[in-house]
């Protein structure tokens, strides 16, 4: 790992690259890929540029999106008991975009004068200079070293902590992934830890379609242009010429297979220059790009997906209402 940015107020805040273990495809690659399949599908990693990320912030604020709510819900309720149980020096955070809801963490360790040190770890550096620089305004104890970087890349360049370290993977996104890699990706947090460690997972519930569709289909439209924003950054980033107007947001719960899906229709039979792969690709008029799905899960599903990792079970907070589950797993 090697110093990114250089310190910023009393250098309580700095930002590190984390090194791919693995390869992973290059944009271009996983357009060249996902663009041949069909439907057609993109690596959800690519909506959180800046825009993307203060989109997504916006979704979190929407009437209709309750994950993020009921999510925050329980950490006010549960934060004690967690730091309590878990005891951590460090916490780290996979995907903490602006790490809203860990202030409720913050707060409990504050309030035992336990001094953690922060890592949250995102691909978008915006947003984890953004989020860092309210924290340690708000904490005056609280160091943030920022990991920038695709957790889906490999973990084994974190850094090796001392003391108890609180793994945190919150907002549902453990359920944007498909079954067999959001399994890989709970194994691999396993092998990280060590004993006295913690896992603290936050999964959506299966519930009422109705209200699942509703929080993927705001009626200000903020999904849609979240979802729209991704073909922005192939237009930007690849050179694309994708017409945003051209496209429409669709998202559906699909029961079976207990998920929402995301799409972007093509309103109208057209085509797309991607100059940086120097092709052409047609979409036909009602063509369907999957760009996201978000799985929901019942109690039982979720503890397997933690035990089956090798991780113990230590509480599982789901409130009255089971809208949202925030489990918390030991070694
Ligand atoms: N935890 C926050 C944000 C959830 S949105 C909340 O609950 O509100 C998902 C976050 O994960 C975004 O901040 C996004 O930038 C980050 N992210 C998505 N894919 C990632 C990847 N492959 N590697 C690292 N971060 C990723
Ligand atoms: N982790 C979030 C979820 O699955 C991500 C998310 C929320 C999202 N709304 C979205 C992703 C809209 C794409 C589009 O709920």
């Amino acid at each position: 790992m090697k110093p990114w940015s250089v310190d910023v107020a009393e250098a309580r805040f700095r930002c590190l690259e984390v090194a791919a273990e693995r390869r992973t495809p290059s944009l271009a690659e996983d357009v060249e890929r996902g663009f041949a399949a069909r439907p057609r599908s993109l690596p959800p990693k690519y909506f959180y540029d800046a825009a993307g990320s203060a989109l997504f912030e916006a979704i979190c604020r929407t009437r209709e999106y309750y994950p993020s709510r009921a999510e925050a819900g329980l950490l006010e309720r549960y934060a004690d008991a967690i730091v309590e149980a878990a005891a951590p020096a460090h916490i780290l955070e996979f995907g903490s975009g602006s790490s809203r809801k860990t202030r409720y963490l913050l707060d409990a360790c504050e309030r035992r004068d336990r001094h953690v040190q922060y890592w949250p770890f995102d691909v978008c550096e915006a947003m984890l200079f953004e989020a860092g620089g309210g924290l340690i305004q708000r904490y005056p104890w609280l160091r943030v070293n920022a990991l920038r970087g695709d957790y889906l890349a490999g973990l084994a360049h974190l850094p090796r902590f001392r003391g108890a370290v609180l793994y945190a993977f919150l907002g549902g996104t453990v359920g944007n992934f498909a079954p067999a890699a959001s399994r890989a990706f709970i194994r691999e947090i396993a092998k990280l830890m060590r004993p006295g460690d913690c896992l603290l997972l936050g999964a959506d519930r299966v519930k009422a379609p109705e209200l699942i569709e509703a929080a993927y289909n705001d009626a200000e439209g903020v999904t849609a242009r979240f979802n729209l924003n991704l073909l922005n950054v192939l237009n930007r980033e690849l050179g694309a010429d994708f017409d945003t107007t051209g496209f429409e947001h669709r998202a559906f719960y699909n029961r079976t297979a207990r998920q929402i899906e995301m799409y972007l229709l093509s309103r109208r039979d057209q085509k797309v220059r991607v100059p940086a792969l120097n092709r052409n690709y047609p979409f036909a008029r009602g063509e369907a790009m999957l760009t996201e799905i978000s799985r929901k899960f019942d109690a039982e599903a979720l503890e397997a997906l933690v035990s089956e990792a090798g991780l113990r079970i230590r509480r599982h907070f789901e409130g009255g209402e089971q809208l949202f589950s925030l489990v918390l797993a030991e070694r």
